[in-house]
């Protein structure tokens, strides 16, 4: 069966869909995006995600296209035409359209993508823990919005890659603030800290959810800034992101964390991660 994608109101087999080599997003990188897992053929979160892409619409001034009843009809028609089941799904809005002008363009409509592919459980590679590279944050100062232009976070990946790592943990003046493609957490004395919402990062569902998890379990959790140095102390580090989970990180910069395994505070999590995404799939959570 032949993937089905969303464009601007139709789904059609992804050989079949094009967009204009003029669309901003191809010529600026004048978007934004979310990514969804989806569970049983069922959108995780879903409310959250679309919080998000209002936000970051309003973020970029781009009129948000579809409603939020609108969004899951197409989300969820797209994930039917594809078979339903676990799925990753990718949707995108661009400014559409134009002549090239850094201006924005009047009366544009904007170009909506959407497509969705399968999803495996994370790998044991990422439940054994990976390696992260420690590096300067280069990016822009509005990291909250999920900006289809991810030049640094491609450029700070690949250093990662080209160090045998996993990702790239990024600080800014002397604060952590996330991964290339996560969150990030801190564990120290079996606290669990992970840096406060701000402009200098994005506000990943996944980490949301890690801070309800442990709030519903009383579990000690701080939103406070991290230095950098407290790096060199911690029991366990996280990163988390939707496809992803939660995953360990068990060595940065060739130094290990704690004992350099994925530690106890971790395991407690993703069980509790896994029950309500188990719950999730028995649609008793949203
Ligand atoms: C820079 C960045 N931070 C954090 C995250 C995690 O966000 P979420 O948990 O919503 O997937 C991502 C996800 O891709 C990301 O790109």
């Amino acid at each position: 069966m032949s993937n089905i994608v969303y464009l601007n109101g139709d789904f059609v087999a992804a050989a079949d869909a094009k967009v204009s080599v003029l669309d901003r997003g191809f010529v600026f990188g004048d978007g934004v995006y979310e990514v969804i897992p989806i569970y049983s053929g069922h959108l995780f979160r879903l409310n959250y995600h679309l919080k998000r892409l209002n936000d970051s619409l309003n973020g970029v001034r781009i009129e948000n296209p579809l409603s939020t009843s609108g969004w899951a009809e197409v989300l969820t028609t797209l994930i039917d035409n594809n078979g339903g089941g676990d799925q990753s799904l990718y949707l995108q809005v661009t400014r559409g359209v134009a002549p090239r002008d850094h201006r924005f363009p009047q009366n544009t409509p904007p170009t909506i993508f959407a497509m969705s592919n399968p999803m495996s459980e994370p790998s044991a590679e990422l439940k054994a823990g990976i390696r992260a590279i420690l590096v300067e944050d280069i990016r822009w100062k509005l990291c909250n919005i999920k900006a289809i232009a991810l030049l640094p976070n491609i450029l700070l990946r690949q250093q990662a890659v080209d160090a045998q790592a996993t990702e790239a943990l990024m600080y800014r003046d002397g604060l952590l603030t996330e991964g290339s493609a996560s969150n990030l957490f801190v564990i120290k004395d079996g606290i669990i800290v992970t840096p406060p919402k701000s402009n200098l990062l994005l506000p990943g569902i996944t980490r949301d959810l890690v801070v309800e998890l442990c709030d519903n379990h009383q579990i000690h959790c701080e939103q406070r800034e991290i230095s950098v140095k407290e790096l060199e102390n911690a029991d366990e580090v996280w990163v988390t992101s939707s496809t992803k989970e939660i995953v360990p990180v068990i060595e940065i910069d060739d130094i290990k964390v704690g004992s350099g395994i994925p530690g106890p505070v971790w395991k407690r999590l993703i069980t509790l991660y896994r029950d309500y995404k188990n719950q999730f799939r028995a649609g008793n959570v949203q």
